[in-house]
């Protein structure tokens, strides 16, 4: 049974999707072992409390600089013995210490399709507001390894998802959401806790 991390920083939508699977058998080798939000107030905590998951509040204020913050990052996650860590709407950066000490162990959730729509700046809304305003027909979700490159990891899974005439940033976001996100992340979740996801050259695949 591996360890699960879920990191947070809004509403925990992406979270509650991991916890009802969990629920639900369909993580069988995995347990959420803690939530970490970088907010005080995200309603995400509100989430793990009622799922009776232990949570922790970092606050990247509270830190003379990156440094500190990751090596306080780590030790939380060692306490926990961490196997897997799910970033699931974090908005705090990562520093390449945690990425490091985690290589291959950290997962994200991004609402596009990878390589579209991402890199630096593209987060929560922003990003459906650069998908509508490029007039894409297409956009979806991806769920990627996080390495030193923002949103550049090897992609494990991902889902299109149509883009209609009438969408706003925020009718485009919950329909990522509820057609994509909420499905990807904790399959990729249970396959990680399965060891069935291998990274080769920079490609991640999934045993059959
Ligand atoms: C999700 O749409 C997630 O993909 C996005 O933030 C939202 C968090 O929602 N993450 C990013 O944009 C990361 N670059 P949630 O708190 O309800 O899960």
């Amino acid at each position: 049974m591996l360890n699960i991390a879920v990191l947070v920083s809004g509403g925990g939508t992406n979270l509650q999707a991991l916890i009802d699977a969990q629920a639900a058998g369909r993580i069988p080798n995995g347990k959420i072992a803690c939530v970490i939000s970088s907010k005080a107030d995200a309603f995400a905590l509100e989430r793990a409390k009622k799922a009776q998951i232990p949570t922790e509040i970092l606050l990247r204020k509270e830190f003379r600089d990156g440094a500190e913050y990751d090596a306080a990052l780590i030790a939380l996650l060692q306490r926990y013995q961490i196997g897997l860590v799910v970033l699931a709407g974090f908005m705090t950066i990562i520093g390449e210490s945690v990425i490091r000490a985690y290589e291959n162990r950290i997962i994200n959730v991004h609402p596009s399709l990878i390589p579209s729509f991402c890199g630096e700046g593209f987060y929560g809304l922003h990003v459906h507001e650069a998908a509508l305003q490029r007039g894409v027909k297409v956009t979806g979700a991806t769920v990627h390894f996080v390495n030193e490159v923002c949103d550049g990891g090897p992609i494990i899974l991902q889902k299109a998802v149509e883009i209609r005439p009438d969408d706003t940033p925020e009718t485009l976001q919950r329909r990522v959401m509820e057609q994509a996100e909420w499905e990807l992340l904790p399959r990729a979740a249970a396959l990680f806790c399965d060891g069935k996801i291998t990274v080769q050259n920079g490609i991640a695949s999934i045993a059959g």
